[in-house]
């Protein structure tokens, strides 16, 4: 029996559809992990809600049509489980200079170390993100906002437990060992930070979990859309069904800063304020104006962008041609899969002015990634812009040059103003309140963070939404607290 066909094991410890109870060794080494796991779940997961009731959605199988069921849980008590696609029979490397052969079943000797690293990286965002919404629950606006929370926090989890899986029973001694690594790393941590730098950065109000769950959560699914085509088929099943959760994540994002833009339009017609830069004169309604809001687009996305690494990059070259991480969309692109021969344009500042270069397109495999990603924030941030203007308000919110405040890449030398002007260090650092929040603009946003807890309430920020989560009546009670 193949492990695609193996049903889902909900009376296992550990949910799974990878066959654990055929495979004793793995079975004892996760079930030796699973304690750890909660324990790093209680002391850096979400602050005092253990006893809290939550509808939360829990994946029970890999079958599209429902994988899901949902119910009210404790989080600690959450089923935390592995789940693979199915297997695809006949599935061939589908790039780089393996391409057309077998998919392989167990790890190639020469890229191990390689692959253990593209895990591991993956893995050690999942908690990352969970430890650094640690306390958002505290200023929830709405219980079904605090619930999807929780929904993107338990998912999270699980993303790690998927990454965990394949260390442990791909890697032996060293996987276990990395495994033990993702509970001990903390985001933030001056000692043991999490190893990429947006994961380390605060999560401190709701605003900036919209931007997160929208920007870096989309950064996930551009990098689990190209494992997902990996040569190693463990890793390519499971990102496939990593991505139909991370979804969701990009929903909470999108809908999030779209319910705060609606509140704000709604705020604003009510008041007769047309003019969308009068700070003080929308700030005075209790809402969030736009211009901050433009603010921390640009922040969120400049700290999403270094998440894919050098533009030009050997690594990203060389995990390419082993067929290890292919292209967002890779099975849709019309090439030969495998690029020795094309070329990649590149941006960069050459004599003070940004200009487009060719380079070998295997080594600007992250570049592409990159700019695949710039589109597909891009068509978000146009569904914010038809809210605005469906409401009749002259406003536009817009992504910045993707050379703006980068730290890592082809511009961290460089000074980018969100417009692509280059200008100096200091003329940067002048202007840098107009694009990025000053402390006043964090002290607003910060006392709006007030907890607004009864059924069907919103805090005055934020838009109730258009449906309940599984279509639940408005007043639903997403979560029991005691
Ligand atoms: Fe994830
Ligand atoms: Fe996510």
């Amino acid at each position: 029996m193949s492990e695609a066909t193996v049903e889902i094991n909900y009376d296992d410890l550990i949910p799974n559809n990878v066959n654990l109870s055929g495979d004793g060794k793995l079975k004892r080494a996760l079930e030796s992990w699973q304690p750890k796991y909660i324990d790093w779940w209680n002391k850096a997961g979400p602050e005092e809600t253990g006893n809290f009731e939550v509808y939360l959605r829990t994946a029970v199988g890999v079958d599209p049509a429902g994988w899901a069921k949902f119910g009210h849980v404790r989080m600690p008590e959450y089923r935390w489980g592995i789940l693979l696609a199915p297997q695809e029979p006949g599935r061939t490397i589908p790039f780089g200079k393996h391409k057309g052969d077998p998919v392989w079943q167990e790890v190639p000797g020469e890229y191990r170390a390689l692959l253990r690293r593209l895990i591991v990286v993956q893995g050690d965002t999942e908690p990352a993100s969970v430890e650094q919404q640690r306390y958002l629950s505290k200023t929830a606006p709405s219980l079904y906002d605090m619930r999807n929370l929780f929904q993107v926090n338990v998912e999270e989890g699980r993303h790690l437990w998927a990454m965990v899986y394949l260390l442990v029973k791909y890697f032996g001694r060293d996987g276990r060992e990395e495994a033990e690594g993702l509970l001990e790393r903390r985001s933030a941590d001056k000692d043991k930070p999490r190893i990429l730098g947006a994961f380390n950065e605060q999560t401190p109000d709701w605003l900036s979990f919209f931007m997160f769950t929208f920007f870096t959560d989309r950064d996930g699914k551009m990098q689990l859309a190209s494992l997902a085509q990996s040569g190693f088929d463990p890793l390519s099943r499971s990102c496939r069904f990593m991505l139909t959760e991370e979804a969701h994540h990009m929903f909470v994002g999108e809908t999030g800063v779209g319910r705060v833009i609606q509140r704000t339009c709604e705020a604003m017609k009510q008041a007769g304020i047309t003019d969308a830069s009068d700070i003080a004169a929308v700030r005075a309604l209790g809402v969030i104006d736009f211009p901050t809001l433009q603010k921390r687009v640009n922040f969120h996305f400049a700290v999403t962008l270094d998440l894919f690494g050098a533009e030009v990059s050997t690594n990203g070259a060389a995990a390419f041609n082993a067929g290890i991480k292919g292209r967002f969309g890779e099975n849709k692109l019309k090439d030969d899969h495998v690029l020795t021969n094309d070329s990649y344009m590149v941006s960069r500042v050459v004599d003070g002015k940004i200009t487009a270069e060719a380079e070998p397109a295997l080594k600007a495999i992250n570049s592409r990634l990159l700019d695949d990603y710039i589109k597909d924030a891009a068509r978000g941030v146009s569904r914010w812009n038809k809210i605005i203007r469906d409401a009749g308000i002259a406003a536009e919110i817009s992504l910045a040059h993707k050379g703006f405040n980068r730290k890592i890449g082809q511009f961290s030398a460089d000074f980018i103003t969100p417009d692509g002007e280059v200008v100096t260090e200091k003329q940067w650092h002048d202007s840098k309140d107009e694009w990025l929040c000053s402390r006043a603009d964090e002290d607003y946003i910060q006392s709006l963070m007030k907890p607004c807890l009864d059924r069907g309430h919103y805090a005055g920020w934020i838009a109730a939404p258009r449906v309940g989560i599984n279509r639940q009546e408005h007043d639903f009670e997403y979560i029991r607290i005691d």
